[in-house]
């Protein structure tokens, strides 16, 4: 089934502070893939709060974005989706998994699976505002007492969403435990809109055993892009092809920290750029022989030439990866 009009069955996850414009840019240069940004906060969306305005304005990006929302009510979630719409979202998606407390405890993300009633206003508020696609983001359900995630998928189905995608764990896992893929194959045969199956997948073949699982008909790839812009079009020619990528040869690993360090700048100032990217190195090297030390170095560096200059240091001189 095709998902609304995306050219690729796998998505960038939306990742808070990490699938910002730069880290959607790299994703997106690689090939194949559907980027959705990080969550915006509706309050201070339609208080045209700068840093949220600058998060939702994705009119640089040459290539879909899919806008995530997050909030509690309807109104504002309706205000907020037209802004979107005029800042350039391809479609908006609702966020109703997030297990954070301050989001949970302002009665939005995973919190509205347990109100299930005021979740069906918001959708139903978003797809009546806005010419635009919307899907809504859940979990299994808010904890094994209460999975409900079936239903759920149904009350979204029922409201107007294009399509859900479920998270298989509950909020009171947070990310402990393994993704139920069970949950998202119940949600799959019970609902008509397509489904994305997140949780979990970390390589191309676990992506195809996820589908082959779930039948979901998307895959969305979260934790595993860390560090590694280049895996969800790797999954996707790997799904489209049955071919397995190529390890990514180390100098391209340095190149594209590089450009991801660079970017960060172009977009933040070198400043914030130069604290943000710190964990990125981490994650860059994490499979990098002697990469401790040059870990250590990096963090306390703070002038952006000499971080780049650390970064040629290290690859140049002595990267290698662990057996
Ligand atoms: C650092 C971080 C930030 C996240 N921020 C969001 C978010 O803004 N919106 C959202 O719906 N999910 C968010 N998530 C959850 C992911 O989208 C995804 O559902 C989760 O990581 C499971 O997928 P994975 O196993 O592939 O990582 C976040 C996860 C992480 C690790």
């Amino acid at each position: 089934m095709q998902i609304l009009d995306f050219d690729s069955k796998v998505f960038l996850a939306p990742m808070a502070g990490i699938t910002d414009q730069p880290m959607r840019r790299l994703v997106s240069s690689f090939g194949k893939g559907v980027m959705v940004s990080e969550m915006v906060a509706i309050n201070a969306l339609s208080r045209k709060n700068a840093k949220t305005y600058k998060i939702a304005d994705v009119r640089e990006e040459n290539y879909p974005v899919v806008v995530q929302l997050v909030g509690n009510n309807p109104q504002l979630f309706a205000d907020s989706a037209i802004f979107a719409e005029e800042l350039g979202a391809h479609s908006i998606d609702i966020n109703m998994g997030c297990p954070v407390k301050k989001i949970v405890s302002n009665q939005s993300g995973s919190y509205l699976m347990k109100e299930m009633s005021l979740a069906a206003e918001i959708i139903k508020s978003v797809v009546k505002a806005t010419s635009l696609k919307v899907s809504v983001k859940f979990r299994k359900g808010w904890d094994h007492q209460s999975v409900n995630a079936v239903e759920f998928a149904q009350m979204c189905e029922d409201n107007g969403a294009a399509y859900v995608t479920v998270h298989g764990r509950t909020r009171s896992d947070f990310y402990s435990g393994e993704a139920d893929w069970d949950i998202i194959a119940a949600v799959k045969q019970a609902v008509k809109i397509p489904v994305i199956g997140n949780g979990d997948v970390t390589t191309p073949q676990k992506a195809a055993d996820m589908l082959n699982h779930t039948k979901a008909d998307a895959v969305m790839i979260g934790r595993a892009a860390l560090g590694a812009p280049w895996l969800v079009s790797q999954i996707h020619n790997f799904l489209e092809t049955g071919v397995m990528p190529e390890v990514l040869p180390i100098p391209l690993v340095k190149e594209t920290l590089l450009t991801h360090i660079k970017e960060l700048a172009a977009y933040y100032g070198d400043k914030l750029a130069l604290g943000l990217s710190r964990k990125y190195v981490c994650w860059y090297c994490k499979n990098l022989r002697d990469a401790r030390k040059f870990r250590e170095n990096y963090v306390r560096i703070n002038d952006m030439e000499a971080a780049l200059a650390e970064v040629n240091r290290f690859f140049d001189s002595s990267a290698e990866r662990d057996e």
